[in-house]
């Protein structure tokens, strides 16, 4: 079998009394779409926090291209190629779409913001940034202020952000959220294109789209995972359809 790019082994976290994660394991591997779904509460953006380096793990490791990152930081994992785009936006508001992808372009390029007007003229990151924004089709919204972007070009905004590092895994948590049924539409075919470029573990709650993209599925409930398999499986997993798809025993 393919070594997974990313490799999440026995994560645990506790917040207090509250155990949010429970010896966690979820791999990605080279090509896929692996979906994390599960119930408000279960777990998914802790999980996350500690796959992207936010949050440090009570017990358990993370590997990123066949390296131990349990110790490392977030940006050490973003320098590495782990792209992440947030469940609560990280956008600088005040600032424009040009500027906001030039600053992810930046997570790579290890240079602090403040040094803004060089890195305008440094062509390599201009061309990275406006790649990334032909691609998620922003262009035309270079110069605009972020905060007047609509919920959904926001959205896209973010992937773009994440594919100036020019990633070697995404990480996403509830991109859809909030884009409504024509916006979900256009991202998921968005990343059915990009999971040729890095494979992509998904937290979502809009089962169309994990239903849609999902060569795997893991399903999180009260910080365990009861289950992990195909599209055909999940949907066919009692347990599962009990737990969190909302059918009655
Ligand atoms: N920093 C924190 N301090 C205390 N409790 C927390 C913290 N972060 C998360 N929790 C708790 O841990 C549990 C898991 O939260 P988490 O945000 O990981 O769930 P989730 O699966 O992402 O939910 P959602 O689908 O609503 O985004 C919840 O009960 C939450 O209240
Ligand atoms: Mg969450």
């Amino acid at each position: 079998m393919t070594e997974p790019v990313l490799a999440a082994r026995g994560l645990t976290k506790s917040f207090g009394a509250l155990r949010a994660c429970d010896e966690v394991s979820v791999d990605l591997r080279p090509g896929e779409i692996h979906a994390i779904i599960g119930p408000n509460g279960a777990g998914k953006s802790t999980l996350i926090a500690q796959i992207c380096g936010a949050l440090a793990p009570d017990s358990g490791t993370v590997h990123f291209l066949g390296r131990d990152v349990t110790r490392e930081t977030t940006r050490t994992r973003a320098r590495m190629g782990l792209g992440r785009t947030f469940q609560i936006s990280a956008l600088a508001m005040q600032d424009t779409v040009l500027q906001n992808v030039l600053l992810g372009a930046l997570g790579r390029a290890g240079r602090p913001w403040q040094f803004l007007r060089p890195v305008l003229r440094d062509s390599t990151l201009r061309d990275r940034a406006e790649a990334a924004l032909a691609r998620t089709g922003l262009t035309e919204m270079a110069a605009t202020r972020t905060a007047d972007l609509s919920h959904g070009q926001r959205r896209q905004l973010e992937v773009a952000v994440a594919l100036t590092l020019e990633p070697r895994a995404f990480v996403m948590d509830e991109p859809m959220a909030g884009l409504g049924a024509e916006g979900s539409k256009r991202l998921t075919g968005f990343l059915d294109e990009l999971r040729a470029e890095a494979p992509i573990l998904l937290v979502e709650h809009d089962m169309d789209a994990v239903f849609a993209l999902a060569d795997r599925i893991s399903v999180l409930v009260y910080g365990r995972v009861i289950a992990t398999g195909t599209v055909e499986e999940i949907r066919g997993d009692r347990e599962v359809q009990i737990a969190y798809l909302g059918e009655t025993p």
